[in-house]
């Protein structure tokens, strides 16, 4: 057991601790005390995005925790989101600027391209129909990606990546990219290891970010008959001869293959016990057989396309299916 925190240096120098807190569906009115109480255990990581609804109240959250003298705002990584309504260079300064007042930060630790797909502006979910599908343009994230770059060095964010990048298009973004992109934020949990995206972007010397680490539970639109990873058999093996539970071997799987994870919790127990799973060592026997469950498993099913689009077009199967990369070593470490 080891008493230190998990941390990842991403491909500019900038060290990440790798365990962070989520806030995806956490409520307003819970996600404030969730951050107070993450934060005051030991989390130095949240992940937020505009698109949540909810950073207005993170933003008071860090605020009083800096007032109090708990942490100063260098000790924290903060990453956020920019969302698909503003996919140019001239929307995302705009839109970080949005994100930098709700949060009350003079800037971001990391802004992430949320999804690599464009609605129209001001189109909310409520409101979109087929015709507001607009799909993935290459020409549009590279115009995108500009305006990430211009973030950077205006100083509003230190680093910046994309999430539900395939290989197909982390390709095209290179193609246009002055800066690599530091992370790319996936899905990812024994069910859906995404180990040839992460051999390629390990191979660019894209960090690796699992969400919905967990099997995301709290969802409210679940597939029929969907598995359910915390009672997974082989996890509860695991959990039940170390005495832990089956979320911080879930936890603890992500840190040893040099992944990022940042678990959702407004449960202040968990949060803790989420922590606290930085502590476990899984040996090689633990890993195999987490390993073994890989069964290509996506719990967050991609909705926002038309009618005659396929989850396996926006998912890039085919192309990426086809890729094969000599991988270096990870660059998973302890501090
Ligand atoms: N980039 C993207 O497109 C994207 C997509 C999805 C998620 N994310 C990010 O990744 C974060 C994590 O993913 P997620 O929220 O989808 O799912 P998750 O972290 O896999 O699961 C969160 C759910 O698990 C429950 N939970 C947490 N700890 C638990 C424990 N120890 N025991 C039992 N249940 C526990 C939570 O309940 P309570 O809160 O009620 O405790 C919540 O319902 C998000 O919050 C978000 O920041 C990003």
């Amino acid at each position: 057991m080891s008493e230190k925190a998990w941390n990842t240096k991403l491909n500019n120098d900038v060290t990440v601790p790798s365990f962070g807190l989520g806030t995806w569906l956490s409520e307003p009115g819970k996600v404030g005390a969730a951050v107070d109480v993450a934060i005051r255990y030991g989390y130095r990581h949240v992940d937020c995005a505009h698109i949540y609804g909810n950073e207005a109240e993170v933003g008071v959250a860090l605020q009083n925790l800096f007032k109090e003298g708990i942490v100063k705002r260098e000790d924290l990584f903060i990453t956020s989101k920019l969302w698909n309504t503003e996919h140019s260079q001239a929307d995302v300064i705009p839109a970080l600027q949005v994100t930098l007042k709700n949060l009350q930060l003079d800037y971001v630790d990391l802004y992430l391209i949320h999804w690599p797909q464009d609605l129209p502006r001001g189109v909310t979910f409520a409101e979109m129909k087929d015709e507001h599908y607009l799909g993935y343009s290459e020409e549009k994230i590279a115009d995108t990606w500009k305006g990430m770059e211009d973030a950077v060095a205006k100083g509003l964010t230190k680093s910046i990546g994309i999430s539900n990048f395939t290989i197909k298009k982390i390709e095209n973004l290179l193609k246009a990219a002055k800066i690599v992109p530091a992370v790319n934020q996936i899905e990812s949990h024994p069910y859906l290891q995404q180990s040839k995206l992460k051999e390629y972007m390990d191979s660019k010397g894209i960090t690796f970010e699992a969400y919905s680490p967990l099997g995301t539970p709290g969802r409210v639109a679940k597939g029929e008959n969907e598995p359910y990873l915390m009672d997974d058999p082989v996890v509860k093996e695991i959990a039940d001869k170390r005495k832990c539970t089956t979320a911080q071997i879930l936890i603890s799987f992500a840190l040893h293959r040099g992944v990022i994870v940042i678990p959702k919790s407004v449960t202040p127990e968990r949060i803790k016990s989420n922590y606290d799973a930085q502590k476990i060592t899984l040996d090689d026997d633990e890993m195999k057989k987490l390993y073994s469950l890989e069964q290509n498993f996506r719990y967050l099913r991609f909705f926002m396309m038309k009618t005659g689009q396929t989850e396996a077009d926006f998912w890039d199967a085919d192309y990426d299916e086809k890729v094969v990369i000599d991988a270096p070593d990870s660059k998973r470490q302890k501090s």
